[in-house]
């Protein structure tokens, strides 16, 4: 491998807000947090913990001693506020998407993927054995053209709300209709969503999966379906059967998430901030600028300009850290600016600074 491309632990001595601190004393703002609206530190949840009261490790698999009331009746109340039957919660994302592809998908089927998914899923597809095709990213016209020539196979379509490293929105509602049309089932990840943006037509897919990872501040993650295909997941996927059920504790703080976080969330400064920042850089960046959310994805081309950038962002106080292939394509190395909803307009200001420093405009 290119040595520039070699992976390493950042060396972060601690994490506090919206700030990182290095081993070498210097406190970073932090634009690499998928912490979007900054709960993850919050005397929110510190609090909630003084109460906490169950056993801290769950002891067994789902399927054996590790389910209890409680479990359940969190799951119900998250499956009712994304919209669906049931929901079932799990260790990670990651462990999620690539036991329950092969558990809901296998050889007889079809799977039509965005070009842009995350790992997880490509990861997932391959486990499953499953024969599949990239559409090009968002592109209707091309997912149509996949669906007419597959009529009358058994076709899944999967895809994301937000992508990770574009920050763009997939036109979910007309993914759903056009899959409704050409009778394909529909499977979305709503990770880098959840909590931040409502998208439309988010109920009407097949399976909804996300994490607690990002913006609800936690661990883990979860899926919601109905209860045939659930039937699938209790008997056929493995992540689920042969793995320790998630700690009660994951189940409490999503339940104190719904009860005393949710209810009083505004978005609406976060949100201006983030059209704000927007409009700033694209001024600079023009087309390099990528997406639409607080996911801020700025093309540089090569790893050697992405990585400089990351250089001078540390001697500015800013932790922007360089994104290169395979993460992302051959040629789009770029840094991805997370905006947090603890930033305010003074700390964006700052990376605004610094993009046009190295854009020399
Ligand atoms: C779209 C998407 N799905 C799944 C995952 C994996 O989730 P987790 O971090 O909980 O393993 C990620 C993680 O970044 C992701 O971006």
């Amino acid at each position: 491998m290119n040595p520039i491309r070699n992976r390493r632990l950042y060396p972060i001595s601690f994490h506090s807000g919206k700030f990182v601190s290095f081993k070498n004393g210097k406190k970073l703002l932090n634009l690499a947090s998928n912490d979007y609206l900054g709960l993850s530190d919050s005397d929110l949840y510190r609090r909630a913990l003084k109460e906490f009261s169950l056993p801290v490790g769950s002891g067994a698999s789902r399927l054996l001693a590790g389910n209890d009331e409680f479990m359940l009746s969190v799951e119900e109340r998250w499956a009712r506020y994304r919209g669906f039957d049931v929901a079932r919660f799990f260790p990670s994302g990651y462990q999620l998407n690539v036991s329950l592809i092969p558990a809901l998908m296998g050889s007889a089927d079809l799977v039509l993927l965005d070009r842009l998914v995350h790992a997880s899923i490509i990861d997932g597809v391959r486990m499953a054995g499953v024969r599949f095709k990239r559409y090009r990213h968002n592109d209707l016209e091309h997912l149509e053209r996949l669906l007419e020539e597959n009529a009358g196979k058994k076709v899944w379509v999967i895809t994301e709300t937000v992508f990770s490293m574009e920050g763009d929105f997939a036109p979910i509602s007309e993914i759903v209709s056009l899959a409704k049309r050409w009778g394909a089932k529909v499977y979305v990840d709503e990770a880098h969503s959840v909590g931040v943006w409502g998208i439309e037509g988010i109920s009407d897919v097949d399976v909804l999966i996300g994490t607690f990872g990002k913006a609800i501040g936690l661990w883990g993650a979860y899926v919601c379906m109905d209860k045939e295909l659930e039937w699938q997941l209790l008997n056929m996927c493995r992540g689920f059967i042969f793995s320790t059920a998630p700690s009660p504790l994951l189940f409490y703080l999503v339940e104190f998430f719904l009860d005393s976080i949710l209810p009083t969330l505004n978005l609406d400064d976060y949100k201006s901030n983030i059209g704000k920042f927007r409009s700033s850089l694209g001024e600079i960046v023009g087309e390099n600028l990528l997406g639409a959310s607080q996911i801020v994805p700025i093309v540089l081309g090569t790893d050697e300009k992405a990585v400089r950038f990351y250089e001078l962002s540390l001697e500015r106080g800013l932790f922007c850290p360089p994104i290169r292939p395979p993460t992302v394509p051959e040629g789009t190395s770029r840094v991805r600016l997370s905006v947090r909803r603890d930033m305010d307009w003074s700390d964006l200001v700052r990376v605004v600074d610094l993009v046009s420093e190295v854009f020399g405009r």
